[in-house]
């Protein structure tokens, strides 16, 4: 394994830089070749055929009162490094790298941001949910409204849906299926996964950042509608103010992943005083 180089780690994950691993811009996000399709593949299947109006409710419902587990966010991060997500063709290494990759990409980029930077380290947290034993497809991958019919952006949309019990419902197949015209995606129940359970958390937990950091990790796997413009149906103004905060976000999730691991006890202090300042302490998972 190589770590990052001194005087400043993060000068490697600059995404401008194209450091001697990473790959080029074009060659992430790939869904139609490489060695991780069948099981990439596979996941989206199973998500696409299981999440349901229904299925959601129910793991709202199970998630919602946070009694799963106690511990830091710092807890949590160490936590990811048994977790290898199966819906990434680019990622075949622990997640924990990924989340202090993503961090030090922000930072460089915005140095005064510090709530940024955080958002960046918590953005995946919510995978936990894989080690507490919820099957992947129900925590990784890109996300999706349900009780609505799936645009044609959704990965996968024309061969992994036939199966979803939703689309014979008369209501949830069509266009709008059951919102209201520009309602707004935060009156949207998203497929449930990773995203939407650590804003959830960090509502309950009351972490004291910015409305952009719980919007950027409510929908940073939304890929259909921050990078494939679909969905617009049913957004609203604060959805389009937001929009440009993802897609800034998404650049730094997506261009930093890099099998040049970072040396994260070097980063560690930096990022445990912005958890101190933002949410402290032992929370509820
Ligand atoms: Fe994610
Ligand atoms: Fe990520």
């Amino acid at each position: 394994m190589k770590v990052a180089v001194d005087p400043d780690p993060s000068l490697v994950y600059r995404p401008d830089m194209e450091p001697e691993a990473a790959k080029d811009k074009g060659s992430f996000r790939n869904y139609t070749s490489g060695p991780l399709l069948d099981r990439v593949f596979t996941t989206y299947k199973l998500m696409h055929t299981w999440q349901t109006v229904d299925f959601v409710r129910r793991k709202h419902a199970q998630f919602g009162s946070f009694s799963y587990k106690r511990m830091t966010v710092m807890e949590a991060v160490d936590m990811l490094d048994a977790l290898v997500d199966e819906s990434d063709p680019d990622v075949d290494f622990p997640n924990s790298f990924h989340a202090f990759q993503t961090a030090e990409g922000i930072r460089k980029a915005h140095p005064d941001k510090d709530w940024f930077h955080l958002a960046g380290l918590l953005h995946d947290l919510g995978k936990v949910l894989a080690l507490a034993g919820e099957p992947q497809w129900a925590v990784v991958g890109d996300t999706f409204p349900v009780g609505c019919r799936p645009q044609s952006s959704v990965l996968f949309w024309d061969s992994t849906f036939q199966d979803n019990p939703d689309l014979q419902d008369p209501l949830y197949s069509t266009e709008l299926g059951m919102y209201q015209p520009h309602c707004g995606l935060e009156n949207v129940l998203m497929s449930w996964g990773h995203d939407e359970y650590m804003y959830q958390m960090m509502k309950f937990n009351k972490f004291s950042l910015p409305p952009e950091a719980f919007y950027i990790i409510r929908f940073h796997s939304f890929y259909p509608w921050h990078t494939g413009g679909d969905y617009q149906q049913l957004c609203d103004e604060q959805d389009l103010a937001m929009l440009p905060w993802v897609q800034e976000f998404n650049k730094f999730d997506l261009y930093t992943k890099s099998s040049d691991l970072p040396d994260v006890d070097k980063l560690r202090p930096y990022y445990q005083g912005l958890i101190d300042k933002y949410c402290p302490g032992v929370l509820h998972w």
